[in-house]
């Protein structure tokens, strides 16, 4: 992460690095609340989704979805997307602002396939995909005893982060934080009023 030492307050530098540090840990803490932001898309489109990965160096996270998805139509590659996380126990929102680039069938996405246990590969194999009407309740998905059946609706979107907002509630009055990064990765940050 390149930092501008010249105007940044040394509270704003740890404040990123600890946004991150928290984004980093959620996709593998089933209990972080942080592990299933909204992800907003288009003009007015959001979804709870599970938050696969976060990588401060990159500043990308990783969500995945049905290639079939209404979502998916909506974030086509290079769109805006944002994504709203809250935990209640800090009193901490934030909110990431960044470019999606959507990846199937590519490095990318067999990488995230590869790694994904058989019970989450089944939810791709659903026939017809996802908003289609049914006639009844149910998941759709077929007994197909092939476990990569699925992979070719699997979608990896990652967005890269140009905006991070920190909001953490306090009894005293809210405080807020918003960091910005460039083409080049420079940070600027400063305090905001909430
Ligand atoms: C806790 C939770 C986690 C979810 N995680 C995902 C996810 O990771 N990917 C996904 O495509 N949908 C996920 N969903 C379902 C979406 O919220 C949404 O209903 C579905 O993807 C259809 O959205 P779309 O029509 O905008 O594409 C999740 C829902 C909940 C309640």
């Amino acid at each position: 992460m390149i930092v501008n030492r010249t105007h940044m307050d040394p509270d704003l530098e740890s404040l990123a690095a600890e946004c991150w540090r928290l984004l980093e840990a959620a996709p593998a803490d089933r209990n972080s609340t942080f592990r299933t932001p909204v992800l907003a898309s288009g003009a007015a489109e959001a979804r709870t989704v599970v938050l696969r990965a976060a990588d401060a160096a990159s500043r990308t996270i990783a969500v995945f979805t049905d290639a079939r998805s209404a979502k998916a139509g909506q974030l086509a590659a290079g769109s805006r997307a944002c994504a709203v996380f809250y935990d209640p126990a800090r009193g901490v929102q934030l909110r990431l602002w960044g470019e999606a680039a959507l990846h199937h069938q590519d490095g990318v996405a067999q990488a995230y396939w590869g790694a994904l246990p058989d019970f989450g590969k089944r939810p791709y194999q659903s026939m017809p995909g996802p908003g289609a009407r049914r006639g009844k309740p149910g998941s759709g998905i077929p007994d197909v005893t092939d476990v990569d059946a699925g992979y070719p609706n699997f979608l990896v979107i990652l967005v890269t982060v140009t905006r991070l907002e920190w909001l953490r509630l306090e009894q005293g009055g809210n405080i807020s934080a918003r960091f910005d990064w460039d083409g080049t990765g420079r940070l600027s940050a400063s305090w905001i009023v909430p």
